[in-house]
């Protein structure tokens, strides 16, 4: 498996897996295992990689089998949900600091196709975004909707990220949850 940074050649691989795996779009049967709901279009998709370089990927030989996003919160003040989270950043208090747009970014989402889960995939993907934004940013911030019951126990049991808190928003109820980049990632072989 190899783990890299995602170029602009890289994105119908990546459209491809978002379709699969979206809220909007996925198939019930695979509903859950979990779904993503933050949706990219191709612009979206070629300012994370020329802007951000916040978009890690896996390949199994030429086949993008995993990707998951990284960038600054400016990036993300596009959507709704994510200025509600950056409003709330100075409320928020984690590892001894008070959160801002400086001392934290947000990671996801993060999509693995089904052949690949319960894999080393999981924790190597995160290792490799998490080693790139520890460069900048001492804190990880994300959110999951609680009704993703799969991607709660793969980030809190598995890759040790914490609960910070609960949210609401848009009718859908969510956790915010952080983790210190300075941190190797629990079980990851790269
Ligand atoms: C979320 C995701 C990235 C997690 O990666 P993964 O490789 O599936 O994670 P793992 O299987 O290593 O860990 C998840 C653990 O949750 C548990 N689990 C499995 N299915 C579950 C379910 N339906 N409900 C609750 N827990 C579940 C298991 O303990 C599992 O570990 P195990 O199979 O080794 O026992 C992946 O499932 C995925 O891409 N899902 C679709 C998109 C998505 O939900 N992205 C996250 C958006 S926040």
């Amino acid at each position: 498996m190899e783990y890299r940074n995602a170029t602009l050649k890289d994105i119908p691989g990546i459209t491809e897996l978002q379709l699969k795996y979206h809220v909007s779009t996925i198939k019930e049967e695979d509903k859950i295992d979990g779904f993503v709901t933050t949706l990219f279009t191709e612009d979206q998709f070629k300012e994370l990689i020329q802007k951000e370089n916040g978009l890690a990927i896996a390949c199994d030989g030429n086949k993008i089998v995993a990707y998951a996003m990284a960038a600054s919160w400016k990036y993300w003040s596009a959507w709704p949900l994510f200025q509600h989270m950056i409003k709330d950043l100075p409320n928020t208090n984690y590892l001894g600091q008070t959160l801002s747009m400086e001392n934290s970014y947000q990671y996801g989402p993060i999509c693995i196709h089904k052949d690949y889960r319960s894999s080393k995939v999981l924790p190597n993907l995160f290792e490799f975004s998490r080693k790139q934004m520890n460069k900048r940013y001492p804190i990880l911030i994300t959110f999951i909707n609680q009704i993703n019951p799969r991607s709660y126990t793969a980030h809190t049991k598995k890759l040790g990220l914490e609960v910070i808190k609960a949210f609401e928003f848009n009718n859908n109820q969510y956790y915010e949850l952080g983790y210190d980049t300075s941190k190797k990632t629990p079980g990851a072989t790269i």
